[in-house]
């Protein structure tokens, strides 16, 4: 089956041809639409709080003429009552041709597709991963930037330790010659041991010399919701927030990313600068998603 867990997953073949089919399903989006997932059903299992990855996914679904059904709020259901995902998966799996599932559990994406009849797309696991992120993030990198034939250096800002869309983005972008990896965030969050090669450069400050030589900086909100002790999150909730004046320090042509929701991390008063390119970036998450979407169903 044509499951999305980890971003392990993928080898620099796939990337391109994933890259490719995305664009068509921008062409596709631009022409209103397909028929190509007629009579299909997404599941989407939803049992942590999302914007961007249920409604792209949905919208994915509903742009390819296919059909959704949803759960969105933990409390209503069966879950809260004690179900366990394994029994939730078999059934919403017959009721449903594909699903994306997201789960407070590092490593549930994987339990569920143990159990799943049908692919399971991983909308983020905990702190663990966030797979389909990673190649809607890399879709907005090789529109900008000429990975892989180039050389690119990614700086990776805030949240190292439990932001899943950063391990799975630096798996990626391991695919790829030419690209080096700088992680800057304070040492209780920065990224786990797992995600680091030796040639990776990590900094506990935002230098100015990163600001000014990255071609893109990957922002990530401090996760509040995952910190075992408050006081430690009260620590680095400030600990980088980037502003106008900051921004313009960058390569003109470089690319302020972050996956979204942010709090405080990027002053609003960014969006306008040429670098930012996070509304951008969440956009691209519904042909990404199609592709997806059509993969999983071989259509
Ligand atoms: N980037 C992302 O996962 O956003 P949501 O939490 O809104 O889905």
């Amino acid at each position: 089956m044509n499951h999305v867990l980890t971003a392990d997953q993928f080898s620099r073949a796939d990337l391109d041809r994933i890259m490719q089919r995305s664009t068509e399903m921008e062409t596709i989006i631009k022409q209103g639409g397909s028929k190509m997932c007629d009579g299909k059903i997404l599941g989407a299992l939803f049992y942590e709080p999302s914007t961007r990855t249920r409604l792209s996914f949905e919208t994915a679904m509903l742009r390819l003429g296919g059909n959704v059904i949803s759960e969105s709020d933990v409390t209503f259901s069966s879950q809260s009552k004690g179900e366990v995902i394994e029994d939730t998966i078999r059934i919403v799996g017959g009721y449903s041709d594909v699903i994306t599932i997201r789960t407070k559990v590092k490593g549930e994406a994987k339990i569920a597709a143990h159990y799943s009849p049908v692919p399971i797309l991983n909308g983020g696991d905990g702190s663990g991963e966030h797979p389909t992120q990673s190649l809607l993030d890399l879709y907005t990198i090789v529109k900008h930037h000429k990975i892989g034939s180039e050389k690119l250096k990614v700086a990776f800002v805030g949240d190292l330790k439990y932001g899943r869309t950063v391990h799975s983005l630096a798996k990626i972008l391991r695919n790829y010659d030419g690209v080096t990896l700088d992680f800057v965030a304070p040492s209780v969050i920065q990224m786990p041991d797992e995600y680091i090669h030796e040639s990776d450069i990590i900094h506990t400050d935002l230098t100015k010399e990163v600001l000014q030589t990255a071609d893109v900086i990957y922002d990530t909100r401090m996760q509040k919701e995952r910190f075992e002790d408050i006081n430690q999150f009260n620590q680095v909730k400030n600990a980088f927030i980037f502003t106008p004046e900051m921004v313009s320090q960058m390569k003109p042509d470089a690319t302020l990313m972050h996956p979204l929701p942010r709090v405080n991390e990027i002053m609003q008063r960014v969006d306008t600068l040429p670098q930012a390119r996070y509304f951008e970036q969440a956009l691209n998450g519904v042909p990404v998603r199609m592709s997806l979407i059509a993969e999983a169903l071989a259509v």
